[in-house]
């Protein structure tokens, strides 16, 4: 079973609106280019396999296979039902349902410039589409180089693919394009012969049932559509983290960049889903014109809001837990020894409309970071702190609405609640939905609606030219000023936050970084591992991350604590009254707690040895966990007595409020 995918397709919700009577999918010839590539073997085949498994995939229905690799139908059959073991999706493997399958998948082979492949091709359809009663339909799929995409549409229409009964349609698989100008291009070579609404151009996070909920909480529930504009929200961040770095996939990453692989298309989609207006109906062109005017509304930036706005990065190389090094970027295979393709990037963007004036816009994505990760957090205006005055409360927190995307699948609100007790205090809360609890979920690749809403002729899963155009303007200048400016590579160490360029771009504005947490992350801090749940989550609402640059001092002597720190990544030191190093921290250790407890002038300098993710909890926060807390007391306890010789009275921890 494959890991690959984080879709959650929904096979049976229980309570939910009504049993899934979906139709199957319709009849048709699916003729794959590339049918030999990676593509082809994890997800496409995977997916037809699961439309198969949910009787969603229609019996009329066979595979043409086509790629320059010289197979049989008998070997790409033998082939695909290896690979299907390793990358089918579902907890266990029907046999009797891939025999059906397998058996309708047939080959040819052949270049995509061959006008003699077309001709085979095309007898080929014909007689599948007889065997089969396909109707005359045909879905073209392209899942090879971009740089086929046009050839493939030009040569299709030469032999005639497009004269009969029943539907074409292509499916074109990203990059569509990689600048503005070869994106035009390419729609142009597209749709020189074909129409707007035969071209289905795929981005697989609108498979994703997370991103496809996006709307479906937008627009079927009446409480947040009154608040969803300037006038509520202070900020909105999209966060794309991913732990791998490019994974032998140099050749391609080198000319590509986070911004072409990840910004442009996958986060410009949640981006549009999340901000547009509201669209007159469900149907595809509804909701494609309102994302692409949301698009056309992003500011497209002049060389100075580039350099004020966005910050790029770079992975370097870095030791893991056991000291082995790993390499950065620039050594990476098949990636230039000076390359300034940049590996991460962080961006405020503005969207020039009346809803979002003014609404700081803020996305970020990169490879080779501490954790993998993707949400979207609302955030919104805090409420008035004047009402509190007289109270114990000080300080309000904003509240957030936070959607999971992936891997944990999710949705959260965050707020305030009183602290159980006679006086008037506060804490962060947060109620969760979890995709997993509310619905009887099997693994989906994500590509499984995207065929079958394709055969089905449904496009709005799929990027229409305008979009894509309006998201490479976005894009353009970005990409033209750093071609000519030179990059300060590599700025970021491996499984860390990132540059801290990306910490100083927010906190420009008053802001940071949203960091979403999870209980297994804290877990790996020795100090937090036996914690149970409600433990954990009163940490992980309390924390708050902060960057710092090697060399930086994080703790002056004789200051007064207010905060204790843990390291997420990087080493600090603490020195001595002459300014000696007398202990190194590392990931996972704590510091700075006694004067936190003690309420004591800091005792020590503490510096940032190298650029240092660290997580501050505020003193307030730390002392009211202790004391709900008995027995991360005594892990604090411990520590203080370990480091510092120092035996911390139990009633200093727990001390009444
Ligand atoms: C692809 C990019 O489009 O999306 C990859 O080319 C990236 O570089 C991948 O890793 C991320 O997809 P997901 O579904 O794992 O978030």
């Amino acid at each position: 079973m494959t890991d690959i995918a984080d879709a959650a397709q929904v096979v049976r919700s229980v309570g939910a609106d009504a049993p899934d009577e979906s139709p199957p999918s319709e009849p048709c010839v699916m003729l794959i280019f590339g049918a030999s590539g990676d593509l082809t073997k994890r997800l496409l085949v995977p997916a037809l396999y699961n439309l198969a498994c949910d009787g969603l995939l229609s019996p009329n229905f066979a595979v043409l296979g086509t790629a320059f690799d010289p197979l049989t139908t008998e070997s790409f059959r033998a082939r695909m039902s290896e690979d299907i073991k390793k990358f089918h999706t579902r907890k266990d493997f029907d046999q009797t349902i891939w025999d059906d399958l397998i058996s309708r998948f047939h080959y040819v082979q052949g270049g995509f410039a061959d006008m003699n492949v077309f001709e085979t091709l095309k007898a080929e359809v014909k007689k599948l589409d007889e065997q089969y009663s396909c109707t005359g339909n045909v879905l073209f799929y392209f899942a090879t180089a971009p740089k086929f995409f046009g050839l493939l549409c030009d040569n299709l229409h030469k032999s005639g693919f497009k004269a009969g009964p029943g539907w074409k349609r292509i499916i074109v698989e990203k990059p569509f394009g990689t600048d503005l100008p070869s994106a035009l291009k390419l729609n142009e070579e597209v749709l020189a012969n074909w129409q707007e609404n035969q071209i289905y151009r795929v981005d697989h996070y609108l498979g994703k049932e997370t991103v496809q909920n996006l709307l479906a909480f937008r627009f079927s529930n009446g409480m947040f559509e009154p608040l969803w504009n300037k006038n509520y929200i202070d900020n909105i961040q999209f966060n794309v983290s991913e732990a791998v770095d490019v994974e032998g996939r140099g050749g391609y990453y080198d000319s590509s960049g986070v911004l072409r692989d990840m910004m442009q298309n996958h986060m410009f989609q949640m981006l549009a889903y999340l901000c547009m207006e509201v669209p007159g109906s469900f149907e595809p062109d509804a909701i494609r014109n309102e994302k692409a005017k949301l698009l056309q509304s992003v500011r497209n930036y002049s060389p100075e809001e580039v350099s004020r706005y966005v910050v790029r990065g770079q992975y370097g190389p870095s030791r893991d837990s056991t000291g082995k090094v790993k390499p950065g970027y620039r050594e990476e295979k098949d990636v230039a020894p000076g390359s300034n393709t940049e590996t991460y990037a962080a961006a405020r963007f503005h969207i020039d409309n009346w809803r979002w004036e003014g609404v700081p816009i803020y996305l970020r994505s990169g490879k080779a970071l501490w954790k993998r990760g993707t949400e979207i957090i609302v955030e919104f205006k805090k409420a008035p702190e004047v009402i509190f005055r007289g109270t114990p409360v000080t300080a309000l927190g904003p509240n957030r609405l936070i959607f999971h995307i992936q891997p944990y699948q999710g949705i959260e609100i965050q707020f305030q609640a009183k602290i159980p007790g006679p006086r008037l205090h506060l804490q962060p809360v947060n109620m969760r939905f979890g995709y997993g609890d509310a619905f009887k979920a099997s693994r989906y690749t994500g590509y499984e609606v995207m065929i079958y809403a394709c055969s089905h002729g449904d496009a709005t899963l799929f990027s229409r030219g305008d979009l894509v155009e309006a998201a490479w303007r976005v894009a353009q200048p970005m990409m033209d000023h750093w071609a000519k400016t030179p990059a300060q590579f590599p700025n970021y160490a491996r499984n860390s936050w990132g540059p801290k360029a990306a910490a100083d771009l927010i906190a420009k504005d008053g802001r940071r970084w949203h960091e979403v947490l999870t209980e297994d992350v804290l877990r790996k801090v020795p100090l937090f591992k036996d914690g149970d749940m409600v433990f954990l989550e009163q940490v992980i609402m309390a924390l708050r991350s902060r960057q710092v640059s090697a060399g930086e001092l994080i703790i002056k002597k004789g200051d007064i604590g207010r905060e204790l720190y843990l390291v997420a990544r990087g080493e600090v030191e603490v020195l001595d009254f002459d300014g000696k190093v007398i202990k190194v921290l590392a990931d996972g250790d704590i510091f700075g707690e006694i004067g936190v407890l003690m309420s004591k002038p800091r005792t020590a300098d503490v510096r940032a040895q190298t650029s240092c993710d660290l997580f501050v909890l505020d003193k307030s926060d730390f002392s009211r966990i202790l004391r709900d807390n008995p027995l991360f007391a005594s892990a604090v306890q411990q520590v203080a007595k370990e480091r510092y010789q120092v035996n911390l009275p139990t009633d200093a921890l727990t001390a009444p409020r």
